[in-house]
């Protein structure tokens, strides 16, 4: 991981591989040229003010995503300057959002790859700027070569590391604000780089067990308790859904529960992730081109998973509960048919009308045993839908909830740490699409609105007087694309923010 530091040196004498500046693109009224952001003061005047010029010259508009490399100044010790596009220049009186900034310094931790050192000249005018940087930094070097052999040759070509280190010009050392914002977006970065990390991991090597052991590993060591109940443990307590998706595969299911508690706390979360480790969609077996990217499927259990331990790490005053619902969806002799009625942990019966309609399944079964602690609001993460995908596109979420006031409150709370989220209904209408003549409820319904129907299914499983909301992640998870910001291709991290805001405003009762 990239290490991070608040320097209030300045950038001539600073031993570094890189200076990292931004350039914004000039609003209309004004120039409408690229313009350097404040925090660059210093570099531009070694250029003797005509850094902005420079910028022109070598086709540099601010444009975000933007990267323009020049020679340093004379004079300078670090060799190179990185100039990042910010976007659009901000109007008169107000600062850079923090995700421009997040961005960009992502944008620039992904260009020195390979280096040792930058330091950051960017606009900071707070804190809030300062953790934001960091995030980007710690997200944007981020990369994925635990399989890579050819990268681990000495002279390998694409063996370059991430960004080791990267100072915050600006940031005070001394200053408490400044610090928390540090560690707090140094253990919300590795969190969510840790959950990329178990998205990217092939299945035949996370399959259910593999995860729970990572999971009971990292949670002993940031004093999480966890239990993890096994096929034996879920047969016995009647986990149907879990059971029924697990059958038909060589890897048996798990159940993981995580719990961290703090003294202080007067308010319980429980978070509750679809953990599919891989879903080529049962005997309703997925067709080619449609099953390359299932390994994905487990990434809601590793944002919830993600999000407990960086509760924990930051010992918020608010109690945590974090729920992984591991299987691995296959077709075999021993799969769940179309056509076969589970009997759910909540007690009611499931006519399985579509295997690859698993996640519900698995879903329902944790979401009920989170409900049997009674906590005051219940939050699930799923790759759900595909259909979600269709209605919203690639980077943005759906939020669906029991409760209009506690769907706004998650959807500001993802829009407050840049993760696109927006807030879907579930139309009551669509409830009777799922009647089954044999069972309670099937788990298909109208294939029009098939993201809603999935989350009106998911609600049957909420216990009475719970505050619920459900994140449909299937579009950001995983990013099929090619990086942009501080998102890499692959595993995301979709949801980790979002979900630790909650439990960052919940302690501070400022949520339930
Ligand atoms: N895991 C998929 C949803 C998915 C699709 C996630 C694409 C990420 C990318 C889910 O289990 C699934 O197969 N859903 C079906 C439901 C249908 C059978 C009712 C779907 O969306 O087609
Ligand atoms: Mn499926
Ligand atoms: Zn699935």
């Amino acid at each position: 991981m990239t290490a991070l530091t608040l320097s209030t040196a300045a950038a001539p004498g600073l031993r570094a591989d890189a200076i990292v500046i931004g350039v914004a693109k000039g609003s209309a009224s004004g120039s409408g040229k690229p313009v350097v952001a404040p925090g660059a003061e210093a570099v531009d005047q070694a250029y003797d003010g005509r850094l902005a010029g420079l910028l022109e010259t070598l086709g540099a508009s601010g444009a975000e995503g933007e990267v323009t490399k020049l020679p340093a100044p004379a004079g300078f010790k670090a060799p190179l300057v990185l100039a990042v596009g910010l976007g659009a220049e901000p109007e008169k009186d107000s600062s850079f959002d923090g995700e421009a900034l997040r961005r960009a310094a992502g944008v620039a931790a992904r260009a020195l790859t390979g280096s040792k050192k930058a330091a950051f000249a960017l606009p900071l005018t707070d804190a809030g700027d300062i953790g934001a940087v960091a995030e980007g930094v710690v997200l944007g070097a981020y990369s994925f070569d635990t399989y890579k052999e050819s990268a681990k040759a000495p002279k390998a070509k694409n063996g370059k590391a991430p960004l080791a280190e990267a100072a915050l010009l600006g940031g005070k050392p001394r200053d408490a604000a400044h610090k928390a914002a540090l560690a707090r977006a140094t253990a919300v970065g590795e969190e969510l780089n840790r959950a990329r990390d178990l998205i990217n991991m092939p299945p035949n090597d996370l399959d259910p067990a593999a995860f729970a052991a990572l999971a009971q590993t990292a949670a002993k060591e940031h004093g999480i308790k966890v239990q993890v109940l096994d096929e034996k443990a879920l047969a016995k307590g009647g986990y149907g859904g879990i059971l029924g998706v697990g059958s038909g595969s060589a890897s048996a299911p798990r159940l993981v529960k995580l719990s961290y508690t703090s003294a202080k706390a007067s308010k319980h979360l429980a978070f509750v992730g679809k953990g599919i480790t891989y879903d080529s969609g049962g005997i309703s077996l997925k067709p080619a081109g449609h099953n390359e990217t299932m390994k994905c499927d487990m990434s809601g259990a590793a944002a919830v998973f993600a999000a407990v331990v960086a509760a924990a790490r930051l010992g918020l005053e608010v109690n945590v509960t974090g729920w992984l619902a591991l299987a691995e969806n296959m077709p075999s002799g021993s799969a769940t048919r179309p056509g076969d009625v589970l009997r759910m942990y909540s007690g009611k019966t499931v006519e399985v009308l579509n295997t690859d309609a698993e996640g519900r399944l698995v879903l329902a079964d944790a979401l009920w045993a989170a409900s049997q602690d009674a906590p005051d609001a219940i939050v699930d993460v799923a790759t759900l839908t595909g259909a979600m995908m269709l209605a919203l596109g690639s980077r943005t979420f759906g939020v669906m909830a029991n409760d209009e006031a506690f769907r706004t409150a998650v959807y500001e709370a993802a829009e407050e740490v840049g993760e696109p989220a927006w807030p879907m209904p579930l139309p009551e209408h669509l409830r009777k699409g799922m009647d089954s003549t044999v069972a309670d409820i099937a788990n298909m319904g109208e294939r029009m609105g098939g993201g809603l129907v999935a989350g009106l299914f998911l609600r049957e499983f909420v216990g009475e007087g719970i505050t619920w909301a459900h994140l449909d992640i299937a579009g950001p998870a995983f990013n099929e694309g090619g990086p942009f910001g501080y998102t890499p291709k692959g595993g995301t991290g979709s949801a980790v923010r979002t979900l630790v805001r909650l439990a960052e405003l919940t302690a501070a009762g400022e949520l339930g």
